[in-house]
């Protein structure tokens, strides 16, 4: 029996067909007269819907006062305080995220040293903000991050070869816009790693300590889609629908695990971040089976039952033969993935050196995600997943 839980999603959605980011001024009337700071990237700073974008804000009365494109893949507390300086000496009163995780994230971050002052370092932690934060408005552009409608960043600190994990419930975005066009452009291999990031927050929702009905639904909704459209969305033909699908997804994972956090899979991805600089959904697609296959020990039923109502397999008799047969559906849709797009499919392969392996079991035994896990791990238990993984 579950004594408590609670489900507060207060993040607006808006979501539609291809182009809505041109005709979005109705939808950004609550922030006229305000003063916009953009953090973006550098590919994507130049990409056409961007210029939809700027006039959708320019209808809706919103001043562009500072833009920032040179957000990388990984971002560090550094360029959080960067954009703090360019936004805080252009007055800007709001915060527009046009971007991935890494974009998204650093937006949260900048807006928290905007708003409360010193390093971002200080606020590392959960529910420890205590000011109004400014108001954040947010165009994913990948099918994994979730990061539009949660209440978490993380960010990197470069020195020290570790993420920090800032969570508050102010951090949730005020507005988030779901544009199928965004996903047009993505290399597939990039749709391939964020659609196994999305799948993994669904999953590791699912099974985590913290699941709730509520966010049950949204995994099982998410992981659902993900199963019937990744293929399509990776396809150069009929592409459109299937990656419009798995952006729904990823947003529904989102919520799902903004209730229900993530586990073991996210601990172990967040140390190849940080340590080898792997990439967030390369490194879930690499050890989402190795996690699944772990916690199967402690929750075969749970596996076994998110398997049947996502889709992925039919019931059996034996629950530890259904979650079997989810964990190889799984990885077989993984493998689809990697062989169509030339994801890797080894720690090697993503350029993880043996030698690194002390430092990520370090990393990721430290990270709070554990926290939720429904099956604790040792030290050893986690360096043997590694291990499993580096060659293939
Ligand atoms: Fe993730």
């Amino acid at each position: 029996m579950i004594d408590f839980f609670q489900f507060y999603s207060p993040t607006r959605i808006v979501a539609g067909k291809p182009g809505l980011l041109g005709e979005l001024a109705p939808e950004l009337a609550p922030f006229a007269g305000l003063r916009a700071g953009i953090v973006t990237d550098p590919v994507l700073g130049t990409m056409t819907y961007f210029r939809s974008l700027e006039t959708s804000l320019t209808e809706a009365g919103i001043e562009v006062a500072a833009f920032y494109q040179d957000v990388p893949q990984d971002s560090d507390v550094d360029v959080v305080h960067v954009v703090r300086d360019l936004f805080t000496a252009n007055r800007c009163n709001m915060i527009i995220a046009v971007g991935g995780g890494s974009v998204i994230d650093t937006a949260k971050a900048v807006n928290i040293v905007m708003t409360h002052g010193g390093d971002l370092r200080d606020y590392q932690g959960a529910h420890i903000l205590t000011e109004t934060l400014l108001p954040l408005v947010v165009v994913p552009t990948t099918v994994g991050t979730g990061s539009e409608v949660t209440m978490v960043a993380v960010v990197a600190d470069s020195q020290d070869k570790r993420k920090l994990t800032l969570l508050d419930h102010r951090l949730s975005p005020t507005l988030a816009v779901l544009d199928p066009q965004v996903t047009f452009s993505l290399p597939p291999k990039l749709v391939a790693a964020t659609a196994m990031d999305a799948l993994t927050h669904a999953l590791e929702a699912f099974v985590d300590l913290e699941h709730s009905p509520f966010s049950d639904l949204w995994a099982v909704a998410a992981a659902d889609i993900i199963r019937d459209n990744l293929a399509t969305a990776l396809q150069p033909e009929g592409f459109a629908q299937a990656r419009a699908r798995l952006q729904w997804a990823s947003t529904m994972a989102g919520i799902a695990f903004n209730h229900s956090m993530v586990g073991i899979v996210h601990a172990m991805a967040h140390a190849l971040g940080a340590v080898a600089k792997t990439p967030h959904g390369v490194a879930n697609s690499l050890m989402l089976t190795e996690g699944l296959q772990f916690n199967s020990e402690e929750v075969a039923d749970r596996i076994a039952d998110i398997g049947v109502r996502a889709g992925f397999v039919k019931a059996m008799s034996d629950t530890s033969a259904t979650a079997q047969a989810m964990i190889a559906a799984v990885a077989a849709l993984r493998a689809t993935a990697c062989r169509t797009t030339g994801m890797p499919e080894t720690l090697a392969q993503a350029g993880v050196r043996r030698d690194q392996l002390p430092l990520l079991v370090e990393r990721a035994c430290e990270d709070g995600s554990l926290l939720y896990n429904p099956r604790q791990a040792t030290d050893d238990d986690i360096l043997q997943m590694f291990e499993r993984v580096l060659d293939g």
